[in-house]
């Protein structure tokens, strides 16, 4: 490994909670998709900040919607007005063609929060004793960190010493429409949550079908079809939601990350069934619906949802696919390439399973910020702006970084 601004880095070490592993460099600013360390070396993004910066780093327009905030208000809580969230709510229902209302929150988890909540309330509001509010989620899924959140996460990993767990969740294998069927015979669902691509569970996409499945059977037995579109949606796989793929409308879809194009921001959008169930005081936030997030993000939807960024999405996808299979037919490290348009997972071949990780050192030592999605599969979430330069660039760097790693 090179050398890295150690006296920086001991700080965190000494100081943070230490729940993550941070790679050992600093980073200190970016512009598209390229980002220097506080060294000044460079490296191509590949993970833009876990599919956040979707519109690179540095985005003019982001970047003035920020400062004019900046030098207006800067916050105000929900008990009065602020112009931003409310045309950004407006602006999420006219793009989501199914929402009627939005609330706005923080992070991804905190959308989750509010829609696990969301459905409780509304069982509750039809009579549904809290035995009869069950909410399915599948293995492999990732809903966040908090108490119910890491509880919808159905991956023991996560949830491991968190005992006891709040109840009222079920577990069925991801795709697998007969476990679907018989859990519902039970009579006692009240929602299926799911990501339409998985995210950190490996990057795995529903199959073809599933989705419109789900919400036959959430409408046979009076459930909620609940979409986590937090990693997925805003344009990574193409289109700016992710579901559009699956021709179906959801009763509600949670956004975060790329929404605020690197500015935290989360938001529950809710369909007519569910709209109107949580009225005054059933839930809140201080932060949710700051006007500095909202102005932001208000930029990066107009921006996610053009035709122009759609567009590159679809035609770097396919470079990045044509370029990995050429890497792979020299190499041989991948078993499997999946995923949607810039949202996309490499298996690691048996040899190299458990690897992940360490090709993640070999790609920052050779200037590439790549992801993983747990211990056998490398994640490509590069900013939807990434240009054919950057790209090229970064295939490249992958390409040094996997022939150092194979040899050893
Ligand atoms: C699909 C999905 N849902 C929820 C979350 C949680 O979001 P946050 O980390 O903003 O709480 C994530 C984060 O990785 C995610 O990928």
């Amino acid at each position: 490994m090179h050398a890295h601004d150690a006296t920086l880095t001991d700080l965190g070490k000494r100081y943070w909670l230490p729940v993550y592993k941070p790679r050992e460099l600093v980073l200190d600013h970016g512009k598209g998709a390229r980002v220097w360390d506080t060294e000044g070396r460079d490296y191509v993004d590949f993970g833009a900040g876990i599919a956040v910066n979707a519109l690179g780093h540095q985005d003019p327009d982001l970047v003035d919607a920020l400062t004019a905030q900046a030098h207006k208000l800067w916050h105000a809580s929900n008990v009065f007005y602020t112009e931003p969230p409310l045309r950004l709510a407006e602006e999420l229902v006219r793009a989501s063609h199914f929402a009627e209302r939005v609330f706005l929150c923080n992070s991804g988890a905190e959308a989750n929060e509010a829609a696990i909540k969301l459905v409780r309330k509304w069982a509750a509001s039809k009579g549904r004793p809290p035995e009869r509010r069950i909410i399915i989620t599948f293995r492999g899924s990732f809903h966040g960190r908090t108490l119910a959140t890491v509880t919808a996460t159905a991956q023991p990993k996560y949830q491991e010493g968190y005992e006891p767990l709040p109840a009222g969740f079920r577990y069925l294998d991801f795709n697998d429409v007969a476990a679907l069927e018989a859990a519902f015979d039970a009579g006692d669902i009240a929602a299926v949550m799911l990501e339409p691509v998985q995210g950190e569970g490996g990057v795995v996409p529903a199959a073809a079908g599933f989705l419109r499945c789900v919400r036959e059977l959430c409408d046979q037995h009076d459930a909620l079809l609940v979409l986590d579109e937090i990693q997925c949606g805003m344009g990574r796989t193409g289109t700016l939601f992710a579901h559009t793929h699956d021709h179906v409308t959801p009763d509600i879809v949670t956004l975060a990350k790329a929404l605020g194009g690197g500015f935290p921001i989360g938001a529950m959008l809710a369909g007519p069934k569910v709209a109107e169930v949580m009225q005054y005081g059933a839930h809140g936030t201080t932060f949710g619906g700051n006007p500095m997030a909202a102005a932001v993000a208000r930029v990066a939807l107009a921006k996610l949802a053009s035709p122009a960024v759609l567009m590159n999405v679809e035609r770097q996808a396919n470079d990045l696919r044509v370029g990995l299979a050429r890497i792979n037919q020299e190499l041989n490290v991948f078993a499997e390439v999946r995923g949607r348009g810039l949202m996309i997972g490499a298996v690691l071949i048996d040899a190299h399973a458990g690897k992940a990780g360490a090709i993640l050192d070999h790609a920052a030592a050779h200037g590439l910020l790549l992801l993983q999605a747990g211990p056998n599969v490398l994640r490509f979430v590069p900013p939807l702006t990434i240009t054919d330069e950057e790209l090229a660039d970064g295939l490249a760097r992958l390409h040094v970084a996997l022939s150092d790693f194979a040899a050893g």
